[in-house]
């Protein structure tokens, strides 16, 4: 996790690197610094988030046309001032950003101390920047030649921007494991974790490869090596992202603006895809894969979190329109479980950052096996999409609010898609069911924009459970892995215990919970478990629970039964969790505002898990 910036240019780096810290806040908010260089080294650090370094650094010196920043999410070490990146050398010469883990730090860490280097953080970082110091000094080697014997010598990720006070000419930036990107502009350079804080000056950029590094000069040359001393020739690259996506818009919270947003990013992710007039579905990323698809004896779904749940999702519309036996599993469990993985199997991989280094670890496990890998990523250029042999963006736009909405119901169109082509290609959906598929996923812009009109009715529902201490949410079917969503929403942004179970698995224990003080979300929209989900009502209701239902329009039965009903439009229940999400996202947000909790940015999350 952690974000990091860096410039070297003629303008004035403070402003640029503050402003891209903020861009980057998402990744890691415990503690920011920077580092500038202008005759002398002035480096600010502090505890807490962007905005008390820019208060801390106030009447500080803040000159300079190269510099560093950072934006932390603790790993080695609690996040106070010390800790907090950058981190300079025993000498003070030299000075280094940090976004990964050194898992080897222990004993170089050991060897440094020996050779009297003394250390006054916890960090691995500050272990990284004073191996590079002593190789530097023992072998009489340039900074990058430093930098670069070093890395030989690390095991573990790393994103790293370095330079030297006596050299004020030069950033270097080597990445491995973790996201680096490179921004080119006239005889300037700039550096993120990811676009965000480059796109307002240059479209033009280099995502650097895993053990590459690069070596950026005022002059405006670029150079890249690999760690193994191989030149490479820089790719340039266009950027697509467009600047006002990176701003709220008007709204008090990002969380918000892409809960608004769905209907748009649910329509990008069908565009040019969905041809509902010509009755076409074509995702054209993975048209050579088709085959495999088709010929696949079984399909493994990988994520984390949303993702996952998304994944889940997958497994029902795979299985029932393609007829394609599907596993869904956490990419944490998997990449460790020694699994068996066959080269007919297609796995497909799913991650808004498409940086989350469990499902890439997981993707380079069953890579390695032979299997066939799809991803399905947000983050264009992240590690993930290179990773994979084919996949589908989906083009959801940045996410910037830590916890993942426009990004699920994205994941979910795609794989809604997925499934719709291979079960077309496989043959195993009739012609009359394909066109009302894709006829019904077409309108779900609009039923999702009907939701989000009845914001009020669900931020009055918010505020008589704002107090709760504990929740449950059931749904079943389609909208079990909803349930699952609902919870995890609600828990990671207000800080209230919530579990997600399929309904009719509340009676084997959860049930026991239940009592007039707990609030059971329930997903009752049409479909075939309908009925089954209004016995599982009655059996809350029976133990005096209360029940806050989300209906289809024109329900009857649950509304008599239910305290609170949320309705939503009707739909074919393979696009249920398009729609039924969407009261779940708001009421999570509208709790968490009430309480107080930082929605953007909850504590201890951060957007991006780079480390596993
Ligand atoms: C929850 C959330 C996380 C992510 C998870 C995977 O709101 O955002 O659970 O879904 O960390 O991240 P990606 O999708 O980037 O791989």
């Amino acid at each position: 996790m952690c974000g990091i910036v860096g410039y070297i240019g003629d303008k004035e780096a403070y402003p640029i690197i503050i402003k891209g810290l903020h861009r980057l806040e998402y990744r890691g908010y415990d503690s920011a610094g920077v580092a500038l260089l202008n005759g002398s080294l002035n480096v600010y650090k502090c505890k807490g988030k962007v905005s008390d370094l820019e208060t801390f650094a106030k009447e500080k010196d803040k000159k300079g046309n190269i510099g560093i920043g950072h934006t932390r999410w603790a790993t080695h070490g609690e996040p106070n001032d010390v800790n907090a990146h950058p981190h300079c050398s025993q000498s003070g010469d030299i000075v280094l950003i940090h976004n990964g883990i050194i898992e080897n730090y222990a004993p170089i860490k050991q060897e440094l101390k020996k050779r009297s280097y003394v250390f006054k953080s916890e960090t691995d970082t500050e272990v990284l920047v004073n191996l590079i110091e002593d190789i530097k000094k023992n072998e009489s080697v340039s900074l990058f030649e430093a930098v670069r014997i070093a890395l030989n010598q690390v095991v573990g990720a790393y994103a790293i921007v370095v330079f030297e006070k006596s050299n004020p000419d030069e950033l270097i930036a080597a990445k491995k494991g973790s996201p680096l990107v490179i921004g080119v502009g006239e005889k300037e350079f700039f550096i993120g974790s990811d676009a965000t804080p480059i796109v307002e000056y240059t479209k033009n950029v280099i995502y650097l490869e895993d053990e590459e590094i690069a070596v950026l000069k005022r002059s405006g040359e670029i150079k890249i090596k690999t760690i193994k001393n191989k030149a490479k020739t820089p790719y340039i690259e266009e950027l697509e992202m467009k600047l006002d996506t990176l701003e709220k818009g008007g709204f008090p919270h990002f969380m918000l603006k892409e809960i608004y947003e769905q209907p748009r990013s649910i329509k990008d992710s069908m565009r040019g895809r969905l041809n509902a007039t010509k009755g076409t579905v074509n995702l054209g990323g993975i048209a050579d894969y088709e085959k495999a698809f088709v010929n696949a004896k079984r399909i493994i779904i990988i994520g984390c979190g949303t993702s996952w749940h998304a994944g889940l999702v997958a497994e029902y519309l795979f299985e029932d329109l393609a007829r394609i036996p599907v596993e869904v599993e956490y990419a944490s469990e998997f990449r460790y479980r020694n699994p068996v993985i066959h080269e007919d199997d297609v796995v497909i991989a799913i991650s808004q950052s498409g940086e989350t280094a469990d499902t890439l670890a997981a993707i380079e496990l069953a890579k390695s096996k032979g299997a066939t890998i799809i991803g399905i990523c947000n983050v264009v250029g992240s590690s993930i999409p290179r990773a994979t042999h084919a996949g589908s963006y989906t083009h959801a736009g940045p996410e910037i609010g830590v916890a993942s909405t426009k990004a699920f119901t994205a994941q979910i169109t795609i794989l809604t898609l997925m499934a719709l082509q291979i079960a077309q290609a496989k043959g195993t959906l009739s012609r009359t069911k394909f066109h009302e598929l894709i006829n019904e996923l077409n309108v779900i812009p609009e039923k999702v924009q009907a939701v989000l009109e009845r914001n009020k009715e669900i931020e009055a529902i918010a505020k008589i459970y704002k107090d709760a201490r504990n929740a449950l949410y059931l749904g079943r079917g389609y909208t079990f892995p909803v349930a699952l969503e609902g919870a995890l929403k609600l828990k990671e942004i207000s800080y209230i215990h919530a579990e997600g179970y399929p309904a009719a698995e509340m009676k084997h224990g959860p049930i026991a919970l239940i009592d007039e003080n707990m609030p059971v979300f329930v997903i009752a929209t049409q479909g075939t478990s309908y009925e089954k989900v209004v016995s599982n009502i009655q059996e809350v209701k029976a133990r005096k629970g209360k029940i806050i239902a989300v209906v289809t329009e024109g329900d009857t039965v649950v509304k008599g039964l239910a305290d609170y009903t949320i309705e939503v439009p009707q739909a074919d229940e393979h696009l249920v969790p398009l729609i039924a999400v969407i009261p779940l996202q708001l009421l999570s947000y509208h709790v968490a505002v009430m309480r107080g909790c930082n929605v953007d940015q909850p504590r201890n999350l951060a957007k991006s898990v780079t480390v596993e």
